[in-house]
């Protein structure tokens, strides 16, 4: 036979293991009770202690009313008021993209007084035959020459393939009697002396270089022949530069 203290531990030990589990089915109980019972539940929700941490949270969550704002017209109407705005407002950026576009390009076109120094007119009148004329156009001098006969056959008497630049003088004129060429030494852009030189046409005191009576680089360290420019002569007796 055990003895009595075996007995009672045993006894003790069985006791403690059954006491939680009637303890959760009471608990279990009672809360199947309260939530089916409404009174109960309202009671239980009064005397909660819980406190939302979102401060203001139904302020922020209330939707205005946007009612006195809606259009009382119809869908077509209200779609054809779009329409219409959209496109007034295109055609009045598409009219302010024009006109800055417009006033862009005009302020960048060349002005007046510089479209009318791209091009010189000069009355060949009043130059006489065997003189020399110097006008400015475009910044740079231009000699116009109104050579003589005798000039002209001096001019073309000349052996082109002995020429450091050569050229035939019936290529640099477009009328034999009226020579116009930049009055810009090749050599590093001095101005010729005219009726002056070895060659009886244009010298450069510079550096020495002698040009002919064509302008055709012919002594000195000049490369090439003095440049001719665009010209011509849009009726008898004028000369248009440029
Ligand atoms: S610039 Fe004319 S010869 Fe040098």
């Amino acid at each position: 036979m055990a003895p009595l203290s075996t007995v009672s531990r045993a006894l003790a030990r069985s006791s403690l293991r059954q006491l939680p589990a009637a303890t959760t089915g009471t608990t279990t109980t009672a809360l199947r009770t309260m939530s089916s019972s409404p009174a109960l539940r309202d009671a239980a929700a009064s005397s909660s202690t819980f406190e939302s941490p979102f401060k203001g949270e139904s302020k922020s969550t209330k939707v205005p009313n946007f009612s006195k704002y809606l259009s009382k017209g119809s869908t077509s109407s209200n779609a054809l008021f779009s329409y219409f705005m959209v496109g007034t407002l295109g055609a009045i950026s598409a009219a302010g993209a024009k006109s800055t576009i417009q006033e862009f390009l005009v302020n960048m076109s060349a002005s007046a007084d510089v479209l009318a120094m791209a091009k010189v007119e000069v009355d060949l009148n009043a130059i006489p035959e065997g003189k020399n004329v110097i006008i400015k156009w475009r910044g740079k001098p231009v000699f116009i020459r109104h050579r003589t006969q005798a000039e002209i056959e001096e001019a073309n008497s000349v052996n082109v393939a002995s020429l450091r630049d050569p050229q035939a003088d019936e290529d640099r004129v477009k009328k034999p009697e009226w020579l116009v060429m930049l009055g810009v030494c090749t050599h590093l852009g001095c101005v010729p002396i005219g009726e002056a030189g070895d060659y009886g046409g244009w010298f450069c005191p510079c550096h020495g270089s002698h040009y002919d009576i064509s302008g055709r680089i012919r002594k000195g360290p000049a490369p090439l022949n003095l440049e001719i420019p665009e010209y011509d002569f849009p009726e008898e007796g004028k000369l248009v530069v440029g």
